[in-house]
């Protein structure tokens, strides 16, 4: 049996007079992957921003992991807290959101328990997240400059992946790496995924780079899914003249196998 773990029916977004989402319907399964891809001004981030609770939906239903998100903002400190926990984010830019202060163990540790961010008595668990994403453990007491980019961003998914979380929403997450890291870090996502049995909305403008960590994707187009199918479907025959436009204009970044 499967269970429904990010549920959205008719979900409007307005900024201002500015309607950004309208009419956006998806339904992922728990452990799925949705690829969500579309032009700059789409609406992608808008529609993860509503996934994680900081937008909320002018018109529509949006139940993840079995919670309304429509009412979020009216329950207590401790259940939206709850919430934030359970459905992660993993952000574009590491750099801006690791503390530059804090020791890789430290924003570790903090993300575990934010009261006490005790390192020792989670360490264990730090240990085995730093290896899990490819760093050594000697990264628990560096701080953020002394990474590379690639390592960072390796960083930020341990960090969001270490309260083991039901949904994980991944906006952009390779963009400012250089090719050849960014099928590093794709790899990474694939391999974690699939032990973790996560549920991911994975947001790129860059089709080569969802279909590699998707089952599904979904297309974008000014504020609404226009197409949705399974990664296979896609490529292989798209039925909407916008999903066709983007396969002809990205037959595949360097470095990536339209095959995968
Ligand atoms: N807080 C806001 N106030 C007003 N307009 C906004 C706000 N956030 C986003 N928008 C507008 O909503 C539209 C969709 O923006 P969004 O960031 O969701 O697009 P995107 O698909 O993520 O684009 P990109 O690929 O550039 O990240 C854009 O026209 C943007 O200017
Ligand atoms: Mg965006």
């Amino acid at each position: 049996m499967s269970s429904v773990m990010i549920d959205v029916r008719s979900l409007g977004v307005s900024f201002g007079s500015t309607r950004v989402l309208h009419d956006l319907s998806l339904r992922l399964e728990a452990g799925r992957t949705v690829g969500v891809v579309g032009e700059s001004g789409s609406g992608k981030s808008t529609l993860a921003k509503v996934l994680v609770g900081v937008v909320e939906p002018n018109t529509g239903e949006v139940v993840v992991a079995d919670t309304d998100v429509r009412r979020l903002g009216r329950r207590s400190r401790r259940e939206i807290q709850a919430y934030r926990r359970r459905v992660q984010m993993i952000p574009q830019d590491p750099f801006s959101s690791l503390s530059p202060r804090r020791t890789i163990g430290q924003t570790l540790a903090e993300a575990l328990d934010p009261v006490r961010a005790n390192v020792r008595r989670v360490e264990d668990r730090i240990v085995e997240w730093l290896e899990r994403v490819g760093l050594p453990a000697d990264a628990m007491g560096r701080y953020p400059h002394e990474f590379s980019g690639g390592q960072r961003q390796r960083v930020a998914i341990a960090r969001s992946l270490i309260v083991e979380p039901s949904v994980v929403i991944a906006d952009e997450i390779t963009s400012a790496l250089d090719v050849s890291v960014q099928a590093q870090i794709l790899d990474l996502i694939a391999e974690i995924k699939q032990g973790l049995g996560l549920t991911m909305v994975f947001i790129s403008h860059n089709l080569a780079v969802v279909q590699r960590v998707s089952d599904m994707v979904a297309v974008m187009y000014h504020g609404e899914i226009v197409e949705v199918g399974a990664v296979e479907q896609i490529y292989a025959d798209p039925r909407h003249w916008y999903t066709k436009r983007l396969l002809d204009a990205d037959p595949g970044a360097p470095g990536f196998d339209l095959a995968w």
